[in-house]
């Protein structure tokens, strides 16, 4: 079982950007948390970051033919609340999606209480830090052990 991660704008500037709402965790050193937590349960993990909508449209359409993936793990960042391509480029592949936030958005500005991209996912985990990447790892593979 394979699981895509993709992380969308300004979450490469982890651990350097809004710590006391990001924390002080690199993006790299998060991944790597997140790869050696989803191992345990059997699960390989694939990362993919870009800030450029278009790119992450490109990496969900390709989430089997180049990453061989059996589902998604989605932050979009700020795209979250407006980008209807990318609401389209989930409703586009039918593996179980997962939208996730490291920060509780409901907590925050209300621009962020708006996802466009939750009706194409499963399901949204949000507030957690990585725990909220690694609780979509296992709510994806309780997807996909079910059939
Ligand atoms: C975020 C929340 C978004 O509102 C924000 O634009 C981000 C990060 C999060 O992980 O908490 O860039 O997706």
């Amino acid at each position: 079982m394979k699981i895509l991660i993709i992380n969308g704008p300004n979450l490469n500037m982890l651990g350097a950007r809004e710590k006391e709402i990001y924390g002080e965790t690199t993006l790299a050193d998060m991944n790597n948390d997140i790869a050696n937590f989803a191992k345990e349960y059997g699960i390989e993990t694939v990362f993919y970051q870009s800030n450029i909508e278009g790119e992450l449209c490109g990496a969900i359409q390709q989430v089997k033919s180049t990453y061989g993936a059996d589902g998604i793990v989605l932050n979009a960042g700020a795209y979250t609340h407006y980008s209807h391509a990318i609401g389209d480029a989930l409703g586009s592949v039918k593996v179980p999606k997962v939208e996730v936030h490291i920060s509780n958005v409901h907590a925050r500005e209300n621009f962020r209480h708006l996802s466009v991209l939750a009706d194409n996912c499963n399901g949204v985990i949000c507030g957690f830090g990585a725990d909220s990447y690694k609780l979509a790892c296992l709510a994806i593979k309780g997807i996909l052990d079910r059939g």
